[in-house]
């Protein structure tokens, strides 16, 4: 398939702190044909995340380290360097990424979001939306600068709120709906050329 970057499987990096399950979702959809990334490697600043557990499951990579080892960012990069790769998909990863982190990856980095941005960014979106009485919400896939939740939309999805939801049913369901939405946004980005 041809793309943004050549012939070949965009080498990708996912970055998750906790479950995991769009990190799932992302490696079946990487094992497909059609997909543009390959996954070669899982980053984590959590030794006990959940998600950690498809490393294993699928032979990928990982590399985990303490949130607060002073050198993450720079260890990181170094990894990423080594294992060339070329494109990063956040998934639930809970660490706030510096500018000179981000620069080195200018425009190659995505993340998944559990809100319509630009309305709720940062943390507990679905207690936010059901506070404010919203009709709908949903998820957002969006290039990721400077700012926190607020690069370059690439692909939303919307759901309706029922009367009878709760944040709880809500997360469940926005949940579903970033499985099917984050790997579209990546065919998305990858067929522009
Ligand atoms: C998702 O809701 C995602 O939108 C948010 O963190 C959650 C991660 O869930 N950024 P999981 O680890 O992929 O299950």
């Amino acid at each position: 398939m041809g793309n943004l970057f050549g012939k070949n499987k965009v080498l990708t990096a996912v970055f998750i702190s906790g479950r995991g399950t769009n990190l799932k979702k992302l490696i079946q959809f990487s094992k497909t044909k059609n997909s543009p990334i390959k996954i070669s490697l899982i980053v984590s600043n959590n030794f006990k995340a959940e998600g950690l557990k498809y490393s294993l499951k699928y032979k990928i990579k990982k590399y985990v380290l303490a949130i607060n080892d002073t050198k993450f960012e720079d260890k990181v990069l170094k990894n990423l360097k080594i294992n060339k790769i070329k494109f990063i998909c956040l998934a639930g990863f809970m660490k706030i990424l510096s500018k000179k982190f981000i620069k080195n990856f200018n425009g190659k980095i995505i993340n998944i979001h559990p809100s319509l941005l630009p309305k709720y960014k940062g943390l507990n979106t679905h207690e936010k939306v059901i506070k404010n009485k919203e009709k709908y919400t949903g998820c957002t896939v969006h290039y990721v600068n400077y700012k926190l939740d607020s690069g370059k939309i690439i692909l939303q999805k919307k759901i309706k709120i029922l009367k009878k939801d709760t944040p709880k049913s809500i997360k469940k369901r926005v949940l579903s709906v970033e499985h099917q939405t984050y790997y579209k946004a990546i065919l998305k980005i990858f067929s522009v050329i």
